[in-house]
């Protein structure tokens, strides 16, 4: 195997794991008597998504889209399309989109078009982590957890070039 860096905690998993569970307890106060659906952005809200619905106790469904946009390395190609799309029904649901890192924001700003022309009844999202630094389109986060450094991250689902996503802490490479 080719040289790999050598990623650095910058969360560890002791923090991820309380940010969890404030995030739980807003969106508990905020859907409860609902039956909100989740949708994850495959692949990197996977382990977030399993944490964070442990969580809620109320009923919910889960879905996962898969979109393209980051080629191989770190930079995004900008061009996005769903891979992979919704097998449910958006229209008329409470809408809870689940991603791991809000960068640019090309990523979620489709995503949230895409989603808003299905007619849900409502639409939020929450996202684990925000590079505000980095953004290109202003994207508003309902429920956030942690504000991060132009940095790039790996670890708890985040991976870079397919490696690292089985981090339990977060991590910075350079
Ligand atoms: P955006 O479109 O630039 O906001 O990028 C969002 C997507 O790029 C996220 O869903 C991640 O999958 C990926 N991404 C952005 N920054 C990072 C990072 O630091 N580490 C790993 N993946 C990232
Ligand atoms: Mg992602």
């Amino acid at each position: 195997m080719s040289s790999q860096p050598k990623p650095q905690i910058l969360l560890t998993r002791q923090e991820i794991e309380a940010v969890v569970t404030r995030l739980a307890a807003e969106i508990r106060q905020d859907y409860q008597g609902k039956c909100p659906l989740l949708i994850g952005i495959l692949k990197g809200s996977f382990m977030f998504m399993a944490d964070l619905i442990r969580l809620l106790e109320f009923p919910l469904e889960v879905e996962f889209i898969r979109l393209s946009s980051y080629g191989r390395g770190k930079e995004s190609s900008g061009k996005i399309k769903v891979v992979q799309g919704l097998r449910s029904q958006v229209r008329g649901r409470d809408v809870l989109v689940i991603e791991d890192i809000v960068d640019t924001g090309l990523t979620i700003s489709f995503l949230l078009d895409y989603l808003r022309k299905k007619r849900p009844a409502s639409l939020k999202l929450c996202a684990l982590t925000d590079k505000p630094s980095r953004r290109q389109i202003p994207v508003t986060i309902d429920y956030l957890g942690f504000t991060v450094p132009d940095k790039f991250l790996v670890g708890y689902g985040l991976d870079w070039d397919e490696k690292f996503r089985n981090l339990p802490d977060i991590c910075v490479i350079e």
